[in-house]
């Protein structure tokens, strides 16, 4: 075909410039007819509706269109028209086809008939070519942009921290190690373990689980940043909310305190909710219907509509007790809530979005701020419908000598985090920040039950295909 210049087909369906030629280039979803006439649904990724294609057989190679099979890519050039049939405004009637790469039927493993999610894993390198995949993949691609957008327009910067780190002071989880050294002969010390002083970093180093460490370090002088990039934790954990390889955006502030940290991580999550159903409303339409209870339509509005509870753990706990549930996981003061808990109170008892504070110091970080009891902190968790955790966040402990006392319990090497104590020593502020789960705000926008269905490759324990 002599130009390469090709409608897309979210503009051509809403197009009413019949009787105009036009290029398509997409791949066939499904092909039926008859000896005379043939229908071909054409999917470009554009949008999650096909176009429809016909060709009277009469005017085709009828060698040309047998390599017209489902999952064959193909360029087609024709005009626009009106169409007569169901489900659809307009059609192409096609002049001319170009076969760029058919798919052979017997081989090919994508079927019209509908698949399993599981079956589909498998297969993840062609999943995208998926309706549920692509309405999944063109809302994960919104909301990253939707995440820049709220955080350029509010005056935020976005920090690029590391990923390869040689500081484990979070203690969010265990992590990957990153090496280059022989793995049949590794240099060793005197006492038999490994000797990563001649390691490529000069020491022992890992994959990050977090940027909040930098981003703090960037707080203290741009007062606003944000980090959003990939983070990794080598839990054992397989459950359909945790990944081993996740994003993770993390929003540091100076001068806020909790309260202004659960402010912003409520109108940030509304945010993003109403910019998915302005933006992306066909596809959660397709997902709502194809969604076992039919209700995250209902679930995302009622997030924006609702104010989110706050309450502190210990009262959440005091719920949780005299719920009279049977509970996988029992409650009791100073132990971690399970997903069972959040759910429970997101769910059942509140039946909105809620946010928990006050958090016992055992269960949670270092650097989270001390309560005046001094058995509580300021830690946010952010529990959502059908998800539990969405968001932990804490207002941070700046005072120095509050901050090594911590450190020091939690036998947390100095020297690891000598450059964090340092905007403790020099010009220390007040400041908060929070993680969001990029995945988990994926699955609760899209209704999926699987964060292995919300990332294009999903990295879990025994898995990292593709
Ligand atoms: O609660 P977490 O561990 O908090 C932090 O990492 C802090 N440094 C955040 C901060 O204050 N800047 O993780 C934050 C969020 C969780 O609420 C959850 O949404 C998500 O990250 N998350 C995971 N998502 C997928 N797979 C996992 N294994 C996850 N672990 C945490
Ligand atoms: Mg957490």
């Amino acid at each position: 075909m002599e130009h390469t210049r090709r409608n897309i087909i979210a503009d051509l369906l809403k197009s009413k410039d019949f009787g105009s030629e036009v290029l398509v280039k997409g791949w066939v979803r499904a092909k039926r007819g008859n000896k005379n006439i043939n229908f071909i649904a054409l999917n470009d990724g554009s949008v999650i509706h096909h176009l429809q294609v016909v060709a009277e057989v009469a005017n085709f190679d009828e060698n040309l269109l047998k390599l017209v099979t489902n999952g064959s890519c193909i360029a087609v050039k024709g005009i626009l028209v009106e169409s007569m049939g169901q489900g659809q405004s307009v059609e192409v009637q096609a002049r001319n086809i170009e076969v760029y790469g058919t798919a052979d039927q017997e081989t090919y493993p994508l079927q019209t008939k509908k698949h399993g999610l599981e079956f589909l894993r498998e297969i993840a390198h062609l999943r995208p070519r998926t309706n549920t995949f692509g309405a999944v993949l063109r809302i994960r691609h919104a909301m990253a942009y939707a995440i820049h957008k709220y955080y350029n327009d509010h005056g935020f910067y976005y920090i690029h921290a590391p990923i390869i780190t040689g500081s484990d002071a979070e203690g969010a989880g265990a992590m990957f190690r990153v090496t280059t050294l022989d793995d049949k002969n590794p240099p060793l010390l005197p006492d038999g373990h490994v000797d990563y002083s001649q390691d490529f970093f000069g020491k022992e180093t890992k994959l990050t689980v977090s940027g909040q460490l930098e981003a703090e370090l960037g707080a203290m002088a741009l007062s606003l940043v944000y980090t959003f990039g990939p983070t990794f934790r080598a839990e054992n954990s397989n459950t359909p909310r945790h990944l081993a390889e996740f994003w993770m955006i993390e929003p540091e502030m100076a001068f806020y305190d909790i309260h202004d940290n659960m402010d912003l991580a409520e109108d940030f999550l509304k945010y993003l909710v109403q910019y998915a159903l302005d933006h992306c409303y066909d596809d959660l339409e397709f997902l709502n219907k194809q969604n076992d209870d039919h209700e995250l339509i209902d679930r995302l509005k009622l997030v924006i509509s609702e104010k989110f509870e706050r309450l502190s753990y210990t009262e959440a706990v005091d719920i949780l007790k005299a719920s009279g549930q049977a509970w996988e996981f029992p409650v009791d003061w100073g132990t971690d809530l399970q997903a069972e808990h959040e759910r429970y109170l997101v769910e059942k008892h509140f039946g909105k979005p809620v946010i928990l504070t006050g958090y016992p110091k055992d269960i949670k970080a270092f650097y989270m701020k001390m309560n005046e009891d001094g058995r509580t902190v300021r830690a946010m968790d952010v529990l959502f419908p059908k998800i539990g955790e969405i968001i932990g966040g804490s207002q941070r402990e700046e005072n120095l000598d509050a901050l090594l006392k911590r450190i020091h319990e939690m036998n947390i090497p100095e020297k690891d985090v000598w450059w964090y104590l340092d905007t403790r020593k020099f010009g220390t502020a007040p400041h908060a920040g929070f993680g969001l789960g990029f995945e988990r705000l994926i699955l609760f926008v899209t209704g999926m039950s699987n964060i292995r269905d919300v990332i294009p490759f999903p990295r879990t324990p025994k898995n990292a295909e593709f």
